[in-house]
């Protein structure tokens, strides 16, 4: 008995979601399956996005895979050049401990910069909700949902990301530009690890994808990647920082900034570029999971890929599988897992690791108060001072870097979906 699925474009053309399957590997289909109680069988092999189908995708360049894996990853991360070898940050950012918002802002992200940021943040909005310039208190709730929806649960600082008002007197660790205007450095970073990056581009190409339309740019690197490897690039972002949005422009004139919520812009970009004839794929990275999946049906049968980041929470696996999605994720293929997932991607972040290792005994010996959760006279605990120790400097000793937390991001994953436009025939090779 066949125990795979193969596509059909009957399902889109029949306006339903119908006839899915999931990317598994042959070897551990069947017991998957049961443990993650899914629906659907997997994926047959000569199907987009079944385990082989994205296999071959990802193996069909060396020089991309050389690019985001790269042999001695030590060399890459001192000496690379981000057009050439794949680093979560360019050459031209540094460290700002302690000096930072502990939130998404627009404008600078550090407070003695930007000291009214948390005003228009949803810090502010929740104290405040006048003050928010969305079109309804539901949107408003939604979004302050979102934006704080990418946290990883099993992230040592997950609870302290919850924005609440006191947050606006925490301060935490940020990334910037090592050198600041008139000559500013180029500071772009991501927590998009390199298993991801490799998935998404190579599926694009594989599917003569034209234009990536990117929800949440945050520290702008995804998008720049995805321009230097040759694709249209949009890029949207509710709360822009200044200098990212500077240093993307100098390194990929190309890419369009756009800022405002996906949610509104998306349908309106997508139908913009279809009209101009290309070829889409969508990546939500700023509304995560169900919302973004609200957003994506307004566009599903305009575009033949979508991605949907941070996707292994709330049961967002079991939802796509309820939808009948063609979907594939990163940490369910066990054959991609091996090769691209969380252990080969550690050992390429190691040594940004390192640097946010050096960076937190560097700011131990320059603010030793910091660190000090007891009073040295009457040996009592300080209040708050350990709260305030593990947003700055993790249990692996780490210097923090939220809101996402760009440490421990080779343990993200996220979902690949056919889009509706997406018919038979359409892969180029
Ligand atoms: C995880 S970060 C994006 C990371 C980036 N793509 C990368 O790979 O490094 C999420 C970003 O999405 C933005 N965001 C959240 N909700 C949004 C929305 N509805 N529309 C646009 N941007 C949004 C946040 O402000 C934040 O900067």
């Amino acid at each position: 008995m066949e125990d795979c699925v193969n596509f059909t474009n009957s399902a889109f053309e029949q306006q339903r979601h119908g006839n899915g399957c999931i990317g598994l590997a042959a070897e551990n289909s069947a017991a998957l399956r049961v443990f993650e109680n899914f629906g659907q069988m997997r994926c047959c092999p000569n199907n987009g996005l079944s385990s082989e189908w994205m296999a071959a995708a990802a193996s069909s360049n060396t020089t991309l895979l050389k690019y985001f894996y790269p042999e001695d990853p030590l060399d890459a991360f001192v000496k690379g050049e981000i057009e050439k070898t794949y680093r979560p940050i360019t050459k031209g950012c540094n460290l700002a401990p302690n000096a930072c918002w502990c939130f998404h802002v627009r404008g600078s992200p550090i407070k003695a910069e930007n000291p009214d940021a948390w005003k228009e943040s949803d810090v502010g909005k929740a104290i405040d909700p006048a003050a928010t310039k969305l079109d309804s208190k539901k949107r408003q709730i939604k979004l302050h949902r979102d934006l704080y929806a990418n946290i990883d649960a099993s992230s040592v600082n997950a609870s302290s990301f919850v924005p609440k008002a006191a947050q606006v007197n925490d301060s935490c660790s940020c990334l910037v530009p090592l050198q600041p205007p008139p000559q500013e450095s180029t500071c772009l970073f991501s927590d998009m690890r390199p298993g991801k990056l490799l998935a998404v581009i190579a599926a694009c190409r594989r599917l003569g994808i034209t234009h990536i339309i990117e929800e949440g740019r945050f520290g702008g690197l995804s998008a720049l990647i995805y321009a230097i490897h040759g694709f249209k690039v949009t890029s949207i972002e509710l709360l822009p920082i200044d200098f990212v949005g500077r240093s993307l422009k100098s390194a990929a004139p190309g890419v369009i900034q756009v800022e405002g919520d996906g949610a509104v812009l998306v349908p309106q970009l997508v139908a913009k570029a279809r009209r101009d004839g290309e070829r889409v794929a969508v990546i939500f990275d700023g509304e995560k999971r169900r919302a973004a999946y609200k957003t994506y049906e307004k566009v599903r049968d305009q575009i033949h890929l979508v991605v949907f980041d941070d996707s292994y929470h709330e049961n967002f696996h079991r939802h796509l599988d309820r939808h009948e999605e063609v979907a594939w994720h990163t940490n369910l293929d066990r054959t991609y897992a091996n090769k691209y997932g969380t252990k080969a991607d550690i050992t390429q972040l190691a040594p940004f690791e390192q640097m946010l290792k050096r960076a937190a005994v560097k700011l131990k010996r320059q603010q030793p108060d910091l660190f000090r959760l007891k009073d040295p006279v009457t040996k009592k605990w300080i209040y708050g001072a350990q709260q305030r120790l593990r947003r700055l400097v993790d249990k692996e000793g780490r210097l923090v870097l939220p809101p996402g937390g760009l440490q421990d991001m080779a343990h993200y994953h996220f979902v690949l979906v056919r889009g509706g436009a997406w018919k038979l025939g359409d892969e180029l090779w």
